[in-house]
């Protein structure tokens, strides 16, 4: 018997602008595509019944650049109206006035409830890890951003952390959150998302020490086992085609079934499915989950707090 969904991460779009060193999703996606909104609805439809607590509108792309993303939002506001709404942006596109996307943007705060900014290191580092982003592009989005309505939504920076942008912390949290008024600097440590675990790590001691000082600014669990998983248990993952896979930690696991061809609880009730649930709720986890980046992050965050 599984239980109702509480957690769903939705890919509404795979295109994006930028190839981020730690993103792996040139080797997870399948062709180019927007999620036409009659499949988006077709998917609401399906997923309707499950009590939805939070979201994340996001995935193996850019979800601003749907043509249609503000109408995204706001079906989904249509069918959730009381689910915790995520959407995380690289900020490296124009929403100056007069353009389409500030109509399109403005028009989609009214919907998402807390919006990542995704913005790791400062000038150099950030170009270096987002390429090809500009520094000077995501300046100009802050400044555009500033003048804005946020009709309520609540935007903090979201910083994926490296050895080579540690040193950065500081001038982001001075310059980019303070400067313009967002509300928290997330420090996720960044996390091995590719199948051959070949992102560099190695962090000094002093590093670690200095990640420490910046105390609950540092996301993630240092106490974790398979058994805490609530993804296999109450949590679905979709990419734009309408896959369901288990998790945003392994996006490159084969599919466990369509939700526009099988009925979702037949896809939750197929034998491969029940026995990765079973192996992490008895914490004998299968090889679906030998690359977990929940699990290879706790010793790191452990470090992180003893040292
Ligand atoms: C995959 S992106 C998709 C949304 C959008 N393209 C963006 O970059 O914000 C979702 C979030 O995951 C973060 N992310 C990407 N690769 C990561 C990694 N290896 N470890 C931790 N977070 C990562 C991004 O910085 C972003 O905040
Ligand atoms: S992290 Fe976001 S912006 Fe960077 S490549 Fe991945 S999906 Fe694109």
């Amino acid at each position: 018997m599984n239980k109702p969904i509480t957690y769903a991460y939705l890919e509404t779009t795979n295109y994006c602008n930028l190839e981020c060193s730690f993103c792996n999703r040139d080797e997870v996606i399948g062709a180019l595509n927007h999620m036409p909104i009659p499949k988006f609805r077709e998917m609401m439809e399906k997923i309707k019944h499950h009590p939805i607590k939070e979201a994340k509108l996001m995935g193996m792309g850019e979800p601003m650049l749907h043509p249609q993303f503000d109408e995204i939002v706001q079906i989904f506001k249509e069918y959730f109206p009381n689910a915790f709404l995520i959407v995380a942006t690289n900020c490296q596109y124009t929403i100056q006035n007069g353009t389409k996307l500030r109509e399109r943007f403005q028009h989609a705060l009214n919907y998402i409830d807390l919006l990542y900014f995704s913005i790791d290191g400062y000038g150099e580092s950030y170009e270096r890890d987002r390429s090809p982003a500009k520094w000077s592009r995501l300046l100009t989005f802050l400044k555009d951003f500033k003048e804005m309505d946020r009709r309520g939504c609540r935007v903090t920076c979201n910083y994926v952390v490296n050895p080579q942008n540690v040193s950065d912390i500081q001038r982001v949290s001075d310059e980019i959150v303070d400067g313009y008024g967002l509300e928290e600097l997330r420090l996720n440590i960044a996390q091995d998302w590719s199948s051959d675990k070949s992102l560099p790590g190695g962090y000094t001691k002093k590093q670690l020490s200095y990640l420490k000082s910046w105390g609950d600014n540092v996301k993630g669990k240092n106490e974790w086992d398979f058994e805490d998983c609530f993804w296999v248990n109450e949590a679905i993952y979709t990419t734009v085609e309408g896959n369901i896979k288990m998790c945003c930690m392994n996006t490159g696991a084969k599919p466990f079934g369509n939700i526009f061809e099988t009925d979702l609880e037949d896809i939750r009730n197929s034998v491969d499915y029940q026995n990765v649930k079973l192996g992490c709720n008895t914490n004998n986890p299968t090889s679906h989950c030998k690359n977990c980046s929940y699990k290879e992050l706790v010793p790191m965050l452990q470090e992180i707090q003893m040292v």
